[in-house]
């Protein structure tokens, strides 16, 4: 074989072999509660997943993400989720970062063998990584912005999604995204995307997640259901 075959047969070889695990931002995804409750009537009454005193915005995940719209995932298979690392971190966990449809340990199994751990290189463990996320979920007060600018939880009006994510990007001081659901061939406001540099503070979002974002929100008004008492345990 001829020296250029064999560094090419090399180099293909290696790019199979090591994933690119890099990203540029993250992005914090945090849930209208009342929502989620609407998707999963199924889970909300059985799971005992969704405590009283639940968040109105409980938190999805921290995903690294390219600019490009892709992203790493399962950075690290020799650091699977462990339950002790982050047991201290269980009532917090529990009234913020609820599964609602099934067991919160196979959630978090999740997001941190999937997202987690490829945030190694801004975090120093997995329970840093929950306890960040978590913080984020309490840094911003996304109920009382939404309340201020007058969209408060509804199980008849429909908001306006640019006026709603203009009244988020204002609290957090950046451009914000914001998700919509269709359940029951209705759009409901489903979920905060914030981005955030490897420091964990926002910054506008690339103009890619805002446009994703908004394709789900493809009528320009949205529900936000209160959380009903049927979704509590
Ligand atoms: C992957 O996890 C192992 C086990 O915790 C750790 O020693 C190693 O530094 C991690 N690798 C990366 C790239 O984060
Ligand atoms: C949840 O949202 C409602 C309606 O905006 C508000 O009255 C309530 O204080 C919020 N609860 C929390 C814990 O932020």
């Amino acid at each position: 074989m001829r020296l250029s075959s064999v560094l090419l047969l090399v180099s293909l070889l290696a790019s199979a072999v090591l994933a690119d695990n890099s990203w540029t931002f993250m992005d914090f995804v945090t849930r209208w509660t009342g929502t989620a409750c609407v998707q999963n009537p199924q889970f909300s009454m059985n799971s005992g997943n969704v405590p009283r005193g639940v968040a109105n915005f409980t938190i999805h995940g921290s995903w690294p993400d390219r600019d490009d719209g892709t992203w790493p995932a399962f950075c690290n298979d020799s650091y699977p989720f462990s339950w002790n690392q982050i047991a201290d971190l269980k009532p917090q966990l529990d009234l913020n970062w609820p599964s609602f449809n099934g067991p919160n340990a196979d959630f978090y199994t999740h997001e941190w063998n999937k997202h987690g751990t490829c945030a190694l290189n801004v975090a120093k463990d997995e329970h840093d990584y929950f306890q960040r996320t978590l913080a984020l979920n309490s840094r911003y007060d996304l109920s009382a912005a939404l309340a201020r600018a007058g969209f408060v939880p509804s199980t008849t009006n429909t908001y306006n999604v640019n006026d709603m994510t203009a009244a988020i990007s204002k609290a957090i001081g950046k451009t914000a995204a914001i998700q919509c659901a269709n359940v029951n061939k209705k759009l409901y406001f489903l979920a905060v995307h914030i981005c955030l540099d490897k420091n964990f503070q926002p910054m506008n979002c690339p103009a890619f997640v805002v446009k994703d974002c908004q394709q789900g929100c493809y009528v320009s008004t949205a529900m936000m259901p209160p959380v009903t008492d049927s979704c509590y345990r």
